[in-house]
């Protein structure tokens, strides 16, 4: 259901109102009470050992929750009924997590987004049985950034994440702290996780009927609620935005037009904020943004149809939600607010990385549910990778389907689209790019120093569902003269 702006606004002045989640699969609206107050994820408890490695807990979990005012959804979470507490570490620091899985089946849990030694990466072959605990254990190195987590067990990430299995991870450092920004949790720094989900008639998750680019809703939800209005107190709110869903892409911007400034994106803060009043987030991704807010104002952040299509036909696009429009957030201001300094003009300087002696140069081209004509395979290294180079990657989706491109370990500089340089929303740290239908994208990485013969890396599309059906693959980071240890699946790494 498309809301003209003025129809909006005219809803906005009845109060209560019934908020409207959007109706993209023809039908009714879903249509909820509310709104209710925006959940914030609680902040993960931790302990820090006498030898100073901070530990967390988590548990994988069935549960019910109420996504929808007045219903009862049954779900999985962590730590609770859906989605799970924000993890928050600093650089430099040594984390420890104990994950459990209470689900009646096997799941991973993957860091997006973290430099992580393979084996501590919650990819497809770290596994965790059910009743089994997995207890990675690595240091951060790197900057301050809005990094998640979320399941990725061979061929069920979308049904694991549908269900709610995700949670934030918060990357802090001494250089983020020293910059004037809004850094008070759920007060004026806020997470927001975007999810399209559709129910049934009795509030249950509805999975079936995915489109040719997974499962697409019918309902926002937003850190877990259908309708959720916040109150802002301060006159500047940071969002870290998270498009946590599991095909659709999000074409956000306020319903007055207001201009936000960008700050960072999947990797960390940008050099200098950037004034915008769009911004597009394919799943996967992540972008912080500082909204201006004034007393006793209302707004609301909306996702309006994709602009950056490419080629791609009219009625496919309308097929992937591509038309559609959504209310996202209720954005109010407080009768009184607090004054929040301007976002400063440089945030975090940022140096490209040196391509001249770069170890290799590979050619990625996606289409269907393949990268380069192939079907992920659990057993089948694609190639080795050496501990601290740079690799030049050029992605090409050649598909007349959307598709998004992740790469595990790394934070990567896009240097080209299509020839020319790219916008500097997309010139930031980046581990998850929207690959455009027949555009060619490149990219510039520098692996970690981290090898291990038998645990690979995974590069694949964020597309959920294309992810479960194998357009996924994997490389090995070796070390000078190290052989690649014989795989063997079913993989191992949980244990009870
Ligand atoms: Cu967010 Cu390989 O995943
Ligand atoms: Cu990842
Ligand atoms: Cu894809």
């Amino acid at each position: 259901m498309t809301v003209s702006r003025r129809g909006f606004l005219a809803g906005l002045a009845a109060a209560p109102i019934a908020v409207s989640a959007g109706c993209a699969l023809g039908g009714p609206p879903a249509v909820v009470s509310g709104p209710r107050a925006l959940p914030i994820p609680p902040l993960a408890d931790s302990s820090v050992g006498a030898d100073g490695v901070r530990h967390f807990r988590l548990t994988a979990q069935p549960g019910t929750a109420e996504i929808l005012a007045g219903k009862r959804t049954p779900t999985w979470g962590v730590n609770g009924p859906y989605l799970g507490p924000t993890l928050r570490a600093r650089r430099g620091e040594t984390v420890a997590v104990q994950v459990r899985n209470e689900l009646p089946e096997p799941t991973t849990l993957h860091w997006h987004g973290m430099r992580v030694p393979a084996r501590m990466d919650g990819g497809p072959h770290q596994t965790i049985a059910p009743g089994a605990t997995w207890t990675p254990s690595w240091t951060i190195e790197q900057q301050a950034a809005t990094l998640w987590y979320h399941p990725h067990p061979h061929g069920g990430t979308e049904k694991h994440v549908y269900r709610g299995l995700a949670g934030f991870f918060l990357i802090d450092d001494p250089d983020a702290d020293a910059l004037d920004l809004p850094k008070d949790y759920g007060v004026d720094d806020i997470p927001l996780v975007i999810q399209d989900r559709r129910f049934t008639a009795t509030g249950a998750l509805d999975e079936s009927d995915p489109t040719d680019i997974g499962l697409l809703g019918d309902t926002i939800v937003t850190n877990g609620s259908a309708g959720a209005y916040f109150r802002a107190r301060t006159s500047r709110l940071r969002m870290r935005l998270l498009n946590g869903s599991s095909g659709r892409l999000y074409h956000l911007g306020f319903a007055d037009d207001r201009a936000f400034q960008i700050i960072g994106t999947d990797g960390g803060l940008l050099p200098q904020p950037l004034s915008r009043n769009r911004i597009q987030l394919s799943p996967g991704e992540r972008v912080e943004i500082v909204v201006p807010i004034r007393a006793g104002d209302r707004t609301m952040l909306r996702a309006l149809p994709i602009a950056d299509r490419g080629d791609i036909e009219a009625d496919r696009a309308r097929e992937f939600g591509f038309d559609d429009s959504f209310d996202i957030l209720d954005l109010r201001g407080a009768a009184s607010m607090e004054d929040a300094p301007a976002v400063p003009d440089s945030l975090m300087p940022r140096a490209s990385i040196p391509t001249a002696g770069a170890a290799a140069q590979r050619r990625f081209e996606l289409e269907w549910f393949q990268i380069n004509g192939r079907q992920m395979d659990m057993n089948r290294i694609d190639f080795t990778v050496a501990p601290e180079s740079t690799e030049v990657w050029t992605v090409r989706n050649i598909d007349n389907w959307p598709h998004n491109f992740h790469v595990h370990d790394v934070q990567f500089q896009i240097t080209d689209i299509d020839g020319a340089a790219p916008p500097p929303e997309l010139a930031g740290w980046k581990d998850t790019v929207y690959t455009r239908p027949g555009s060619e994208y490149t990219l510039v990485m520098r692996f970690s120093g981290h090898t291990d013969p038998t645990y690979p890396y995974m590069y694949h599309c964020h597309l959920l569902l294309h992810e479960d059906h194998g357009m996924m693959g994997q490389f090995l980071a070796l070390a000078p003269g190290q052989r690649p240890a014989p795989m063997a699946m079913p993989a191992h790494g949980g244990h009870g």
